[in-house]
């Protein structure tokens, strides 16, 4: 399918997902949110797909949701269209791995859409900010919730209160990212670790996805239970027993997501 906004590429089982909008920083505007979701329900269908990375430029990841967009709207045109409510839920709801990419700007609605990937992976020159206090409005899709069960309340405080940007040694250091490389190597390291994922079963990646996001969304007892029935339910596929026998026969396993 070809998007207006966005270069998709699925290779070695990995979709790539650019966003590409550069003469706005990939603001996201309504288009980039829809062809966004339809890109990541159809990579989530897809079984060619196994893992999914979604990155930007190496200016900018995104600056963050449309301002030119949004600068005329209601608050009745907004809550009508449940403005990031629909895409946001459809991203949330993608069950494969999702690698976010970021280098440059990861503002506001673009940090919101790097905290809904799995993970963020970010170049030397990230920056990462919550800057909607200096529009006059909050964060819409997500950011006063994810980036304070990223970084804890303090510094979610500090970055929504004052808008202040954060560099990627910062972010590495808080939790915000897990690791951080120069950033003419970013998309080749990504691409490593992407491949690291394909081939696992894709039956274990999903449920790492379900039982970590479990650690955000319950309480600890729930959780814990939760990994164990998950846990339990791998034993009653071929996958398990395949990686069992190949560690014991000292060897790689095949895994066929059975
Ligand atoms: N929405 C719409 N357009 C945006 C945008 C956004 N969030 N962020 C950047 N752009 C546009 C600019 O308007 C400009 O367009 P123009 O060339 O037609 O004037 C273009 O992208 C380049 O941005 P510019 O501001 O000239 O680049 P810069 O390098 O000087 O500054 C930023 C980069 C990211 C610091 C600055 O663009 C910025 O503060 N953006 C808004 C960040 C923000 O508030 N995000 C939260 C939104 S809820």
């Amino acid at each position: 399918m070809a998007y207006e906004t966005l270069i998709v590429e699925v290779e070695d089982y990995v979709s790539l997902i650019r966003l590409n909008r550069p003469d706005a920083l990939n603001a996201l505007n309504s288009k980039l949110m829809k062809e966004l979701s339809a890109a990541l329900q159809a990579a989530n269908r897809d079984d060619n797909v196994r893992v999914i990375v979604v990155t930007g430029s190496e200016k900018a990841f995104a600056a963050g949701a449309d301002v030119r967009e949004m600068s005329e709207k209601s608050f009745t045109d907004v809550y009508f269209d449940n403005l990031f409510g629909v895409e946001s839920e459809i991203i949330a709801r993608v069950r494969k791995p999702i690698i976010a990419a970021v280098s440059g700007y990861c503002l506001g609605g673009g940090c919101e859409l790097a905290m809904l990937c799995d993970f963020i992976i970010a170049a030397d020159t990230a920056k990462f900010g919550q800057p909607e206090i200096n529009l006059g409005i909050v964060a819409g899709m997500g950011g006063t919730q994810r980036l304070t069960r990223f970084v804890g309340k303090s510094k979610s405080m500090d970055m929504h209160l004052t808008g202040r940007f954060m560099d990627a040694a910062e972010a590495e250091r808080c939790g915000l990212v897990s690791r951080v490389f120069p950033a003419k190597d970013l998309m080749a390291e990504v691409m490593k670790i992407a491949q690291k994922i394909v081939e696992k079963s894709l039956l274990s990646s999903m449920a790492v996805k379900e039982c970590v996001n479990r650690a955000q969304e319950t309480s600890l007892a729930e959780g814990l239970l939760f990994e164990r029935r998950m846990f339990h339910a791998m034993f009653a596929t071929e996958d398990q027993k395949e990686g069992m026998a190949a560690f014991l026969e000292k060897r790689q396993p095949q895994f066929r997501d059975k």
